[in-house]
């Protein structure tokens, strides 16, 4: 899920040549999981239909103050539709309607929603390049950047004029790419880096057989998913499972805790936040067959040595990183997480409990209770792991403010 995935996006549309490209542009917010609703000025259905517009957007489009409807008029309410929006894109934006802007100048229902909305504003001009570089019009993008709208650049190319310079409206998939951007500047992990490790390790015994555990990894592909939300840039070390991570996410696969250990090693020094909810085998065999043990060989025993741990050697290495574990306790729950937070040198630990039914591996559900350093104990209802995930961030942010 990206960063425009629920929002609502209000596009405005002025009357320039370049709204030929607003019927890509709501494909585009759309299949980014936006909602979009559409006002446009009169003149601007000269050059896209309000036909393809509400076909593509599923939402009636609007461009007037009021329209006939089973003989009553209707008032199409610009307040509640800028209220409505979390942002309102106005695409192209045209001289004219860059002017009425600045002016307030409130003749038509694109300008009266503006005027009337108080979410952010984003402005990507189209003109052609004498009229984009003209004093009047460079002073009134800046009086719009000074009370905070958000002012796209222009495209640089041939223009519908013939003349090839500055003023072109930026391609749809630019536009999108300045406004993700903007938006994921606000969030709390934006030029962060998260490390996660999640899901089981398996531990060789020979080429078909290994050590392993139920870990399904839900929790911690959870945890990467809601800190790439939360803006930041996401590490993920997995450990075998089916699981999907956000192609945004940049996941590392593992088999062994080894593997899983050299690559947390690797990151570490770069990350602001690592969180350790790998359900990593704590013995491997000494000894791995190169080649299947036959059922009529048999087999005595294994012997088996401790893998690497990871969490510890983070926690030796230390500095400015805020470091998370996870603790399974079947009996001295919170003694136990305390001791780990302290011989770890965590600042932090979930401890999730077996003993709770719906929680732990496989199930889509967990029940935790995160305990900071300080020993301050805080514990969670049972719910799905996508809000656990929530819930730890919120306590990390809170922790790390
Ligand atoms: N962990 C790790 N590397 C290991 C073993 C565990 O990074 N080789 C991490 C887990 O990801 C988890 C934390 O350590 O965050 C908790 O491990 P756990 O197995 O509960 O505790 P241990 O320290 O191994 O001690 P014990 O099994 O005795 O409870």
């Amino acid at each position: 899920m990206g960063v425009l995935s629920g929002k609502k996006i209000l596009l405005g549309i002025s009357a320039g040549i370049a709204a030929y490209k607003t019927p890509i542009l709501v494909r585009l917010l759309k299949s980014k999981g936006a909602e979009v609703k559409i006002v446009i000025t009169p003149s601007a259905k000269d050059f896209v239909t309000p036909l393809t517009l509400s076909t593509l957007s599923n939402n009636p489009v609007y461009s007037n103050f009021s329209e006939q409807l089973q003989d009553n008029p209707v008032w199409n309410d610009h307040v509640a539709l800028g209220k409505w929006a979390d942002l309102f894109l106005i695409a192209p934006a045209t001289t004219n309607t860059i002017s009425a802007m600045v002016h307030a100048k409130c003749n038509n229902l694109l300008i009266a929603t503006y005027l009337s909305c108080t979410c952010k504003v984003y402005i990507a001009p189209a003109m052609d390049l004498d009229m984009y570089a003209h004093p009047a019009n460079q002073k009134n993008l800046r009086e719009l950047n000074c009370i905070g709208k958000k002012v796209l650049p222009v495209g640089e190319g041939f223009l519908a004029s013939g003349l090839h310079g500055k003023g072109r409206m930026l391609d749809p998939e630019e536009i999108i790419r300045h406004i993700s951007e903007d938006l994921k500047a606000d969030l709390p992990l934006y030029g962060k880096k998260v490390l996660v490790t999640a899901g089981p390790t398996y531990e060789p015994i020979d080429p078909v057989r290994f050590i392993g555990n139920y870990s399904s990894g839900k929790m911690g592909f959870a945890l990467a998913e809601e800190a790439l939300q939360l803006g930041a840039n996401v590490i993920l070390i997995s450990g075998p499972t089916t699981l999907e991570a956000s192609p945004d996410i940049n996941r590392n696969n593992v088999m062994t805790a080894e593997q899983m250990y050299k690559l947390a090693l690797e990151h570490f020094s770069e990350v602001d936040i690592a969180i350790a909810s790998a359900a990593v085998a704590d013995f491997k065999p000494r000894e791995i067959d190169l080649k299947k043990i036959k059922k009529e060989e048999g087999i005595q025993s294994i012997e088996l040595e401790n893998t690497l741990d990871i969490l510890a050697q983070l926690g030796k290495l230390k500095q400015k990183q805020f470091l998370v574990g996870f603790a399974l306790e079947t009996e001295n729950e919170k003694t136990n997480a305390f001791k780990k937070i302290k011989s770890k040198n965590l600042d932090a630990i979930v401890l999730n409990s077996l003993n709770d039914p719906g929680a732990g591996f496989s199930v889509d559900s967990n029940k935790v209770t995160y305990i900071d350093k300080n020993e301050t104990i805080t514990p969670f209802e049972l719910k799905s792991k996508i809000l656990v995930a929530k819930d730890i961030f919120s306590q990390i942010l809170a922790q790390n403010a």
